[in-house]
């Protein structure tokens, strides 16, 4: 293209850029997901409602931190995805708003829960188990055992072999610790991590980060959500996931409205346009196979199947409490991280 050519493009650009601000048409989103369902929303989105998508890509915790340093002068009007007990700390500090969707009675009853707890200031966008994901021929090569129960992976035989996230930065490692003390009393779950950590070869920050490195071999076995798995399968990966059977947690993503923010009618536009079928589908389109939370969103057979996973009833008011989750968190840096391996 000549360079009068592309000065001009870039001056449409700008004013575009400058007509969607003028008139309030725009929404600025922190995404909490994985980068190719982010993209996909925000292009939607902007193509389908003809309002501009500004998104940044944050992990769960380092949204909470962004929107926490905005407080007086918010820049973010959604934050969306992510687990749930970031927006629960969230919707407790008042860094979010209240908001009730016309689309809340089409929610299945769990992201209903998790609107009401939180008074209406978050709400559920899908569900997903935690469980082990691993490599088939790593660990057919080290003639490795699957583990089938979380007892299972303080064996000394998978010393090393095993990654998992740091709850400082991942809601999926808090939702493991979280889902530990729930099954075995707190004490005993810590005297569990301070065991399994001998065998832990990496803390990843991001929650996803140890299973894209079990699916490439750079590990044997994570400990993920298991609706991350079925995506990398899908890229051609040698990975396979299983749930442990003496029970599980899941988390409830979720997604808020921040307090203050500059382009409120667009946030609750964006709000419901995410709640809807058509919306949601977008996960399994990019790979993303969560359980979506509106009842008729079309669900990939990729979606693991609740009803065949011992899950726990896991109590989201209580470590979706900010005490509470940097209470624990503190206690793993110290009697877990802290420690040798
Ligand atoms: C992945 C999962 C999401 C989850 C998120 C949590 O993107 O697909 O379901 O909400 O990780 O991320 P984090 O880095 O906070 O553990």
């Amino acid at each position: 293209m000549k360079k009068t050519h592309l000065i001009a493009a870039a001056c449409i650009a700008l004013s575009q850029a400058s007509a969607y601000a003028q008139s309030g048409n725009e929404v600025n989103i922190i995404c909490s997901g994985q980068a190719p369902w982010c993209s996909m929303i925000a292009i939607t989105f902007e193509k389908s409602q003809g309002i501009k998508v500004n998104m940044t890509l944050k992990g769960s915790g380092e949204a909470v931190a962004q929107l926490m340093a905005e407080k007086a002068n918010p820049k973010t009007d959604i934050f969306f995805g992510g687990t749930g007990d970031p927006h629960l700390v969230a919707a407790e500090q008042n860094l979010t708003q209240e908001y009730k969707s016309p689309l809340l009675p089409k929610l299945y009853d769990w992201a209903q829960k998790q609107a009401a707890q939180s008074g209406y200031k978050t709400v559920g966008i899908y569900s997903g188990p935690l469980g082990f994901g691993y490599n088939t021929e790593l660990m057919a090569n080290k003639k490795l055992p699957i583990p089938k129960t979380w007892a299972d992976l303080i064996k000394p035989e998978y010393k090393g072999e095993i990654q998992s996230a740091n709850p400082s930065s991942s809601g999926t490692a808090y939702t493991m610790i979280a889902t530990l003390v729930q099954l075995m009393g707190e004490d005993k779950a810590f005297d569990y991590l301070a065991k399994l950590h001998k065998n832990i070869a990496t803390y990843q920050r991001s929650g996803v980060g140890p299973i894209k490195a079990v699916a490439r071999g750079e590990a044997a076995i994570s400990i993920s959500f298991v609706h991350d798995g079925p995506g990398e399968k899908a890229q051609g990966f040698p990975l396979e996931t299983i749930t442990p059977s003496d029970g599980t947690g899941a988390e409830i993503g979720s997604m808020s409205i921040v307090r203050g923010a500059r382009n409120l009618e667009a946030a609750k536009k964006f709000y419901d346009w995410a709640l809807t079928p058509g919306a949601q589908a977008l996960g399994a389109a990019t790979l993303q196979f969560q359980l979506p939370s509106n009842r008729e969103t079309k669900v990939d057979p990729r979606v693991p199947d609740f009803r065949k996973i011992k899950m726990i009833d896991y109590d989201y008011a209580k470590y979706g409490q900010s005490a509470e989750r940097k209470r624990l968190i503190q206690r793993w840096e110290r009697d877990v991280n802290g420690q040798s391996r």
